[in-house]
């Protein structure tokens, strides 16, 4: 009778257990994100649509196209092209600003054409403008900053490859990173995340995690914002031209191909199709390098320099419902080494995020869930630099003055110090071990 019940009991305990077998291999398998520097597609679309997408990366714009009146440079890959388009660069951006009697940071009035504008509403400083020029000889319209811009900063370009990765991760996995974070790290270490306008979906939010203050969620939006501020071409989602002076061409300058698709839906796709940075195989494989990569956990550089992220199932609606995870992006590993959070290492370059200049029109109608604190939280916090492919970067951290690793772990204070106080402590071998580690990404 006994051993009738240990059997049966065997016998369910094998329908269980195979039951548990059927529902394990029917939920979603994360596979790891494509990653390498081949210049083809992720396999969101063929190889070919990739390269295309491309050519308008590169394209190089003129004033007929719209150019100007106010820009930085011509194309998008002449600031995004190391080691191929969509990377980042060494070309930086200078942004101002100064504290109000209130305490608070104001964005710069800045003048141009003698006085007789004002441009405001932005914290980004363009370098170059169209004229004078033939048509204009009497118009000089480059920005200079006045002296009571006490705020000055520069910071780089970034890396863009990968991004489609990042952007498919769900708000809610990076909520409950920062919550996790602040949690394990007894409120020492604490992202902050942040709601922004998702300017394709006018009144709806995201959590930002793109640009060096997280003040874009989605790539679209990100797109339009910089065809506009960096090569000042209106377009369908910022259709205002910082200054009319000077300005020939009608608005918005980006018009929709025989496709339906406007430059700024191309240059989304490119980067939404483009691989993650691949490692250094070779190196990663080495003794020295893998006990760095030890050492990297330990002293606590992954609290923020996160090693994994996993993006939302394939048919996830993001970007205020604008945009549906495609199965090439969904429920997938990558490894960006950051956590797209905001921290105070004592870097920061006292810059909060400029509303009209990133949202456009959409900054008049701001969703709820974007709170103007949290905007100005912003000022001294930047976003974990992602270390995927930085050993392809000969200048460190926001600003680009760091030159060395070394200089750049040892710039690491506030949110950090416990982390830098960690390898100081280390021996120069570990050390050198670290840095190692660092080279093979
Ligand atoms: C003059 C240089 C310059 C040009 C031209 C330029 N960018 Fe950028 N890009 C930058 C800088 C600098 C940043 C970081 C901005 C910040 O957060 O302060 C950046 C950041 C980005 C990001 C965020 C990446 C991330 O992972 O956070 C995207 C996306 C982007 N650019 C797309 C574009 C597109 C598309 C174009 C062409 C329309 C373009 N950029 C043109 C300099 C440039
Ligand atoms: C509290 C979060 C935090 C911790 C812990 C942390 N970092 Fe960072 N890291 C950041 C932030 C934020 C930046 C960007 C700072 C800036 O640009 O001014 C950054 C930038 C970097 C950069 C520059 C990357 C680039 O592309 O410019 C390197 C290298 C780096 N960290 C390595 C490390 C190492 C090694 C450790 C451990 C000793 C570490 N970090 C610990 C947040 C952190």
């Amino acid at each position: 009778m006994k051993s009738l019940e240990r059997m049966a009991d065997v016998r369910i305990w094998m329908v269980v257990s195979s039951l548990v077998m059927v529902f394990a291999s029917q939920a979603p398998q994360s596979q790891e994100a494509p990653t390498g520097f081949d210049g083809k597609s992720n396999g969101l679309v063929d190889d070919q649509t990739h390269q295309e997408d491309q050519v308008k990366f590169d394209e190089v714009e003129g004033v007929a196209e719209g150019l100007g009146p106010l820009y930085n440079a011509q194309s998008c890959a002449e600031c995004h092209q190391n080691p191929m388009s969509g990377g980042a660069s060494q070309i930086t951006e200078l942004r101002v600003g100064h504290l109000g009697p209130d305490g608070r940071f104001h964005n710069p009035d800045i003048p141009i054409a003698r006085g007789t504008e004002i441009i405001s509403g932005r914290t980004l400083v363009n370098d170059r403008a169209i004229c004078p020029n033939a048509a204009f000889p009497d118009t000089e319209i480059q920005e200079r900053v006045p002296e009571s811009e006490s705020i000055r900063a520069t910071r780089m370009s970034l890396n863009l490859l990968g991004d489609g990765f990042v952007e498919a991760v769900a708000d809610q996995s990076l909520i409950e990173l920062a919550r996790q974070q602040c949690k394990k790290n007894h409120g020492k270490i604490c992202g902050l995340v942040i709601h922004v306008p998702i300017v394709e979906s006018p009144g709806r939010a995201g959590v930002g995690r793109f640009g060096w203050k997280d003040a874009h969620a989605s790539l679209l939006s990100f797109s339009g914002d910089a065809y506009l501020n960096e090569m000042g071409i209106t377009n369908r989602l910022f259709p205002d031209e910082v200054t009319n002076l000077c300005n020939t061409v009608s608005e918005p300058n980006d018009a929709p191909g025989p496709d339906g698709l406007s430059d700024v839906d191309r240059f989304a796709r490119f980067i939404r199709t483009s691989k993650a940075p691949a490692r250094d195989a070779k190196l990663a494989e080495t003794p020295q390098a893998k006990r760095g990569s030890v050492l990297f956990d330990k002293i606590g550089c992954e609290v923020c320099h996160v090693r994994s992220l996993t993006t939302a199932p394939a048919g996830t609606k993001i970007n205020g419902g604008a945009f549906t995870v495609p199965p090439a992006l969904g429920g997938k590993v990558f490894h960006p080494f950051g956590d797209f959070l905001l921290h105070d290492v004592g870097t920061g370059d006292g810059i909060v995020i400029p509303v009209i200049e990133h949202y456009g029109r959409a900054a008049r109608q701001m969703p709820r869930e974007c709170s103007p604190e949290n905007f100005q939280r912003t000022r001294n916090r930047l976003r974990t630099a992602p270390l995927w492919g930085v050993r392809l970067r000969p200048r460190l951290m926001h600003d680009g003055a760091s030159p060395t690793f070394l200089d750049a772990i040892l710039r690491h204070r506030g949110e950090a110090s416990k982390a830098t106080h960690g390898f100081e402590h280390l021996s120069r071998n570990d050390q050198e071990a670290v840095i190692e580690f660092l080279r093979s990404l």
